[in-house]
């Protein structure tokens, strides 16, 4: 031992102990924050709404950090003007749209300033900033980088201890890290699928064009057996997966017809054998060029049997009753109502009521009985309007969620 070196202070076994337990507390915490993060990282299902992913984000973080009030807002663009949005959140008092915008404004003001967020509290000094009476302190991190700040995450009055720390802080950019990724991936995953059906949509119009009577019937028919299936919901489970593919195929059913050439699909007359094996040929041929794309796999049975016959007498396998693909069977009415309610070269469009009595005169012969009651009980008057109106994209989905609950009862209270 040097004469410098200090005599090495054997520690207190009561402090020891103390000092034991304070490292214990900090690694099960450490751990639980490991855990919160993990949780929200496997839970990145894109199927889910923004709503569900971020109110399970404020959930998973109370649990950890108690506070009274929690909430995520969203940037939204609605006739070119952005406001902020409740998307999530609970138990927050007194936060409205205008002091929201307040609050993103203050916490631009602070990451400019080079801060991580925006905390403030009147615990040890009065307040920086001027908040609503029932704010005792305030932690607010952005969703995404500083200079695109999607939203933001605002946490009011912890419940545990005195203040915020940093480790708060530390761990609540964690979690709006994720947030941000996670709305991120879902805004390149939706813009992927609307170039997807963008494209679907122009391939389907070219093969409409080639004849004038025909123009739109592919949308229409996709529409029409979206109708059909959510209105099956009513009386059997069918997840929303299948109904996509549904759409999908009722989009494509026609896609074979790409090869067919306009003289034969315009033809007036009575057509030739070999023009009416071509024309008996699409579903075949639609299914074959859908073959070569894995992702086109499930919706493939409904291309190549919509032209099947509940009695077994259609084509091109002349499949019959249960046999026929479920999809297809829902696709061969949709095709079905729509050829009778568009004019055709030979003949004028029929009435709505003419259509729908040719339905219920199809049944079990044309048409699968379930299928087409499904049909029949279905608000017609509804579908009819929006057929004429073209308002394909403006369709209301049953099951869309754009807002948590709890974040709007919060909003409420
Ligand atoms: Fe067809």
């Amino acid at each position: 031992m040097t004469a410098n070196t200090k005599p090495s202070v054997p520690m207190d076994s009561e402090l020891m102990e103390q000092h034991l337990e304070k490292l214990s507390t900090e690694l099960s915490q450490c751990y639980e924050q490991i855990m919160l993060l993990y949780n929200l990282s496997t839970n990145m299902n894109l199927d889910q709404s923004n709503a569900t992913y971020l109110q399970l984000a404020c959930d998973q973080l109370t649990q950890l950090v108690p506070v009274e009030g929690i909430a995520i807002f969203l940037e939204k663009k609605s006739d070119s003007m952005k406001r902020l949005v409740l998307s999530a959140g609970s138990g927050l008092v007194a936060f409205d749209p205008m002091m929201a915008d307040i609050l993103q404004m203050h916490l631009t003001a602070e990451l400019t300033a080079g801060k991580e967020a925006l905390l403030d509290s009147q615990v040890d000094r009065p307040f920086k900033y001027a908040w609503p009476d029932q704010v005792r302190n305030i932690l607010t991190v952005p969703l995404g980088p500083a200079d695109k700040m999607m939203g933001f995450l605002v946490a009011t009055n912890i419940v545990n201890k005195p203040d915020f720390d940093s480790t708060d802080v530390k761990l609540f950019n964690s979690v709006a890290n994720q947030c941000a990724v996670f709305i991120e991936n879902g805004r390149l995953f939706s813009d992927l699928k609307e170039l997807f059906i963008g494209s679907l949509k122009a391939l389907t119009n070219s093969i409409d064009a080639k004849d004038q009577y025909t123009r739109g019937h592919s949308e229409r028919v996709a529409m029409i057996s979206r109708w059909i299936a959510e209105h099956l919901r009513e009386i059997r489970p069918l997840p929303e997966k299948q109904i996509h593919y549904i759409y999908l195929a009722g989009l494509l059913h026609d896609i074979g017809k790409i090869g067919v050439a306009e003289t034969v699909l315009r033809k007036q007359g009575k057509l030739t054998d070999e023009e009416r094996s071509i024309i008996l040929a699409h579903p075949r041929i639609g299914a074959s060029i859908l073959s070569e794309i894995p992702q086109m796999r499930d919706i493939i049975p409904g291309v190549l049997h919509h032209h099947e016959r509940y009695d077994g007498q259609g084509y091109p396998e002349g499949l019959c009753g249960e046999e026929i693909p479920f999809g297809a069977r829902i696709i061969a009415l949709a095709d079905a109502f729509d050829a009778m309610t568009s004019r055709r070269v030979y003949r004028d469009a029929m009435s709505i009521r003419r259509a729908l009595t040719e339905v219920e005169k199809g049944i079990g012969s044309q048409f699968d009985p379930i299928v087409a009651r499904a049909f029949l009980d279905s608000p017609i008057d509804q579908l009819w309007k929006m057929i004429q109106d073209g308002f394909i994209e403006t369709w209301n989905y049953s099951n869309f969620e754009e807002y948590g609950t709890k974040a709007v009862g919060a909003l409420i209270r």
